[in-house]
């Protein structure tokens, strides 16, 4: 009998199609919880589960006996509980490395986009208000040749230090867990205490995991180190920003505008206080969402499941302890 895998979510069909040869593949939406019958009854029986949006904490680990794999269709985890994955016997795994360059491509854009003000003058255009010259008060910020503060340097972190410093001319400051002395000398990027990057960058991007430690990690205090010049992206989760601090921010002008492709909560409401305000730039978590990407993610996830359920340990394991 084939093992009974569960895809959820943004899956691709090719992926689903691959693991449809070897499983018994049951695929939900992704806006199915425990609340539904049907997703419980999968979950009972299911060995694997693939996708994005899974909420794996300890209720839902109660509710899957048999689960021997949660590969998640995402660089970030967490939303994956891994110690109790790990108490379990459960393995976590993620799809870094395929996303990099896309993702970096879409904040980078965003960031443009920011300065520029480019949706805003979209808008200006189609509703038929370009009658004459272009005011003055429409004007933007230049990103060339300005500083760039990078906040997680990982590798879709490099992808955008990289754009900025051979691309724009930009002089590029990091912020770490550790130093990365080769990026260091490839990017001439410097490494900062978070407060002096907050207050020396003329753009401050977010790209951190969101960990315990990084929850609101922008907040009021970290606004404050800002210029009020400069222009706040976040490429990384919802939750490292105190939202509540980003409005205030915004409303008493301590920083010029913001570029956010991640909310506390998703999907935001078009009544949010930031999704409100023109000098914000919003996008619906389009990081890693082109057709190539999503693709190259969801086989990479869907052989990472795979793997375990094979016993061999899979190329993106989070929890190591977890393999024998
Ligand atoms: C996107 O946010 C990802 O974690 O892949
Ligand atoms: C995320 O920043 C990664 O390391 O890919």
């Amino acid at each position: 009998m084939k093992k009974k895998v569960i895809a959820y979510g943004r899956v691709r069909e090719k992926a689903q199609e691959k693991l449809r040869e070897k499983y018994d593949l049951q695929y939900f939406s992704g806006e199915e919880d425990l609340s539904d019958e049907n997703f419980k009854q999968a979950l009972q029986e299911a060995e694997g589960i693939v996708g994005l949006g899974i909420q794996a904490d300890e209720t839902f680990l109660d509710h899957a006996p048999h689960l021997k794999v949660i590969s998640t269709v995402s660089v970030g985890y967490d939303n994956l509980h891994l110690e109790e994955m790990t108490k379990r016997g459960v393995a976590g795994t993620n799809t870094p490395g395929v996303l990099n360059d896309t993702t970096a491509d879409a904040i980078f854009g965003l960031l443009l986009a920011t300065a520029r003000r480019i949706p805003e003058l979209d808008r200006y255009v189609k509703q038929g208000e370009w009658t004459e010259g272009l005011p003055e008060s429409k004007f933007g910020y230049d990103v060339h040749h300005r500083t760039l503060g990078i906040i997680g340097m990982g590798r879709i972190g490099e992808a955008i230090a990289k754009r900025g410093h051979f691309g724009f001319d930009m002089d590029i400051l990091y912020h770490n867990r550790s130093r990365k002395p080769g990026l260091e000398e490839t990017y001439n990027a410097g490494f900062r205490e978070l407060n002096d990057l907050l207050a020396e960058s003329d753009f401050v991007c977010l790209m951190t995991p969101l960990t315990p430690e990084t929850r609101h990690l922008m907040g009021r205090d970290q606004f404050a180190h800002m210029k009020n010049s400069s222009i706040f992206i976040n490429g990384s989760r919802g939750d490292t920003v105190d939202e509540t601090a980003l409005v205030e921010a915004l409303e008493n002008g301590d920083i010029r505008s913001a570029g956010l492709d991640v909310f506390q909560e998703e999907p935001v409401s078009p009544d949010h206080p930031l999704v409100k305000m023109d000098r914000v730039v919003t996008l619906p978590h389009i990081g890693s969402a082109t057709g190539e990407t999503e693709d190259k993610m969801s086989l990479l996830a869907a052989e990472n499941l795979d793997a375990v359920l094979e016993g061999n340990e899979p190329p993106n394991l989070l929890n190591k302890k977890v393999m024998p």
